[in-house]
């Protein structure tokens, strides 16, 4: 059974899958983090790996062509249909989407290469708990690459936006859960900075870390 929290992101996201990848925002900031997960970690054409919380594959898409195969997993069935649409069309067939909600569900019984994650985090309520089976879900020696904001102060997001579980995560706690939970080579990276229109016709700046780590 889903909880109140994940039906109201299933249900945002459905909503707003169709025009998802029309902002540029979102598309800049995909570029950044595909482009800093492929600076940070040496990517393999022999590599199993898997995305979660993939919405469209704005950053999946650009990496499963230096991968052997990608699971792009998310829990919004709206969002997977974008990706498979777009992955069809670009004849990108080493890319598979699942809807699975690790909170929920069990994971999968293979075992990954590389696990990989942009802007999912913060629609986590129980982060650690979920660093935990990322772990149990990764080989020996495989790689783990998240990308978030930054704590913030809540304006990030919209008041409408609902399923928002953190405020953007500060880099040294995240980087102690994933010691605590057993992974080493804990890095941290600036990955991109998005600005926003704030009040007062002001900009704001909300900087997106990449953390890299291996199991
Ligand atoms: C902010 S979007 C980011 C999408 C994509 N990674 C990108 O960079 O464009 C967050 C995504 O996380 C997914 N999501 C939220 N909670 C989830 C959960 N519990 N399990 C799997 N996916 C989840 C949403 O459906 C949405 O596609």
């Amino acid at each position: 059974m889903s909880s109140p929290l994940q039906e109201s992101n299933r249900n945002r996201f459905d909503r707003i899958a169709a025009e998802w990848d029309d902002s540029p925002t979102r598309r800049n900031l995909a570029v950044s983090v595909a482009a800093t997960i492929t600076e940070a970690v040496p990517l393999s054409p022999q590599w199993q790996a898997l995305e979660y919380g993939c919405g469209t594959g704005l950053v999946g898409a650009q990496l499963a062509p230096h991968l052997g195969h990608l699971l792009a997993c998310d829990l919004s069935s709206g969002m997977l249909s974008v990706l498979a649409n777009k992955a069809h069309a670009s004849g990108l067939d080493n890319l598979e989407t699942r809807q699975l909600d690790l909170t929920r569900e069990p994971p999968p019984a293979e075992r990954y290469d590389l696990i990989f994650s942009s802007m999912t985090l913060h629609h986590i309520p129980d982060v650690p708990a979920l660093l935990s089976t990322f772990h149990g879900m990764l080989r020996d020696g495989g790689w783990l690459a998240l990308a978030d904001l930054d704590a913030e102060d809540g304006s990030f997001h919209s008041s409408e936006a609902e399923g928002v579980a953190h405020h953007g995560f500060e880099r040294t706690e995240l980087s102690q859960w994933l010691e605590k939970t057993g992974f080493h080579e804990i890095q941290a990276r600036t990955a991109h900075t998005i600005e926003k229109n704030a009040a007062e016709d002001r900009t704001r700046q909300y900087p997106v870390f990449l953390l890299t780590a291996r199991r």
